[in-house]
Order: structure tokens, then C-alpha cells, then sequence
């Protein structure tokens, strides 16, 4: 869904349009069919996808490994939504344009499904990510809340957060070929891409406006900022902290992150999803 060519209120348009009948996430989903005999994420997305240790580990710790770094990208996803809903709700009021405020409600109402699928989700499968092995940062929360919602430095964090969660949610719906993945995930990281297409069509031009009214000073003094959130937001997500390779139950004594770190093919996938973001954003004017 390509917005260079749309102008803005063409796409708010054609957004709204598209947003308009709603599929409520929890009527949608079937529940009573979540299983954790089943891989969460396949695992080529795994973060320890081809380790020798981790292979050599028996199919339901592997598959647990699964059901956590999911549960982990669900969690930044409940933290990013929960920001992204305030910060819009925020807005609301103040917006003149009925057609911007309309776009806003849509997404709220729509990461307001997400939110509440991936809480049913973990409740129901029982999956518990404690506090030291949570993706939240508190210089992350801060940032999201107080720099100006108009802001170009805003919506490229938008760009940033949406993009790289939306890379590793879309690995799911392309594993299943290769083995089981549990339908209730299969179905959730599909209802969350086709939201998600939407949502970064309208960031995306919105950030892109904001940037092209930057100075070229302001430019090239916040492109090292913006290089900084995006090298930082993707280490953060696609390298789990040592607590949930223990939270998932893996054997102790092997250093797992440090393992994920050095793993090849993990490294491929976050290179290649953060190259994808920062191509957009040079494309529309910042130095990276
Ligand atoms: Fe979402
Ligand atoms: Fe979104």
C-alpha cells in the first residue's frame, strides 16, 4: 500500500474506507483451540534459529522457546500500542480535520483489538513474561510520551516501532508451510499484518510530510538520533534478554543471548529487517 503517489487526503480516504468494517479480533479468533503442542513462531524466527546447542535441545523445549519469544514480541507489542493509543487519544480532540480524527479512532479501535488478542492469548496458554525479561524501556516510554505528536522525530519512531514488530509478526503466516504453527497464531499474526499494512501506509506519509518540513541543519543534527533508535529498537526486540531463554525453561550454564548474538542466521533476518526501514527513511531525507 504505497502512499508516494496518494495525496494525504486521498489516503486518509482510502484508509478510512478500508478500516470501516471492523473484524473484532476476539469474535474472530477460535479461542478454545489455543495449544502450546504447537510452534508459536516457526522456528527459522527463532532467535537461536541453527544454534547447534539449541537444536540439539528435545522439540517441546524448542517449541517452549517458541511460545516465549512470541510471547515477547506480543509484550512489545502491548507496550508500543499502548503509547501509540494514548498519544492518538490525545490528539483527538484538537484535530480540525474529520477525516485525520476518523483515521485516528480507526487505529485506536484497531491496536485496541490487538492488545486485547494478545492478552487473551497469554492468558489463555498461561505464558508469563516477568518483569526482568519484559521489552519495555523506561527511556523508550519516556520518549513516546513527551515529544511532540507532530513531530517528525515522532513518527519516525512510529515507522521504527511498526515496522520492525510487523517483520518478525510476518515470519509466522510464511513457517507454516515448513511445520505446525499453532491456527490460533497463525490466524492472529495475519488479522495483525492486514491492520498493520494500513497503519504503516498512513505512518509512513505522515513522516514523510513531517521530515520534508525539517531545516536541513535539523536534519543532520537528528539523523544520528534517528540511526541510534532504530540500531537500539532492533536489538531490543530481536535479541531477547538472558531472563527469557530462563523464563522459557532453557538448560542454564549455556550463555543463550550471547548465543543469539553470534547466530548467524539471526543476524541475516535483523540486518536485513532494520536495512528495509532505513531505506525508507533515507529515502525521505534522512542521513543514515
Ligand atoms: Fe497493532
Ligand atoms: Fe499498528
Amino acid at each position: 500500500m504505497s502512499s508516494s503517489a496518494t495525496s494525504p487526503s486521498r489516503l486518509l480516504e482510502r484508509l478510512n474506507a478500508s478500516s470501516a468494517p471492523y473484524v473484532d479480533p476476539l469474535a474472530e479468533l477460535r479461542w478454545e483451540s489455543v495449544d502450546t503442542d504447537a510452534w508459536w513462531l516457526p522456528p527459522a524466527a527463532l532467535s537461536l534459529a541453527g544454534v547447534a546447542e539449541f537444536e540439539a535441545l528435545p522439540l517441546a523445549s524448542r517449541r517452549r522457546l517458541s511460545h516465549y519469544e512470541f510471547a515477547y514480541l506480543l509484550e512489545a507489542g502491548l507496550w508500543l500500542e499502548a503509547m501509540f493509543i494514548e498519544r492518538l487519544g490525545g490528539a483527538l480532540d484538537r484535530e480540525p480535520d474529520p477525516e485525520r480524527r476518523r483515521y485516528y479512532l480507526h487505529e485506536i479501535r484497531e491496536e485496541a483489538g490487538h492488545s486485547l488478542m494478545f492478552l487473551e492469548l497469554l492468558g489463555r496458554a498461561g505464558v508469563r513474561i516477568p518483569a526482568a525479561a519484559h521489552p519495555r524501556s523506561a527511556l523508550g516510554t519516556a520518549v513516546g510520551r513527551l515529544i511532540p505528536f507532530s513531530s517528525a522525530l515522532f513518527w519516525t519512531i512510529t515507522v521504527v516501532g511498526e515496522e520492525l514488530g510487523d517483520r518478525l509478526n510476518r515470519m509466522i503466516p510464511r513457517g507454516v508451510e515448513e511445520v505446525t504453527v499453532s491456527a490460533v497464531v497463525y490466524h492472529m499474526a495475519r488479522l495483525h499484518a492486514r491492520d498493520e499494512a494500513r497503519h504503516i501506509a498512513h505512518t509512513r506519509a505522515v513522516c514523510a510530510e513531517a521530515v520534508r518540513g525539517l531545516p536541513r541543519w535539523r536534519l543532520a543534527a537528528l539523523s544520528p538520533l534517528v540511526a541510534a533508535v532504530l540500531a537500539q529498537h532492533a536489538r531490543r526486540l530481536y535479541y531477547p534478554p538472558r531472563a527469557l531463554y530462563a523464563a522459557a525453561g532453557l538448560p542454564a550454564g549455556v550463555d543463550w543471548r550471547r548465543r543469539a548474538h553470534a547466530n548467524p542466521t539471526r543476524r541475516v533476518f535483523a540486518e536485513q529487517a532494520a536495512a528495509l526501514t532505513a531505506e525508507f527513511l533515507r529515502s525521505i531525507g534522512w542521513r543514515l
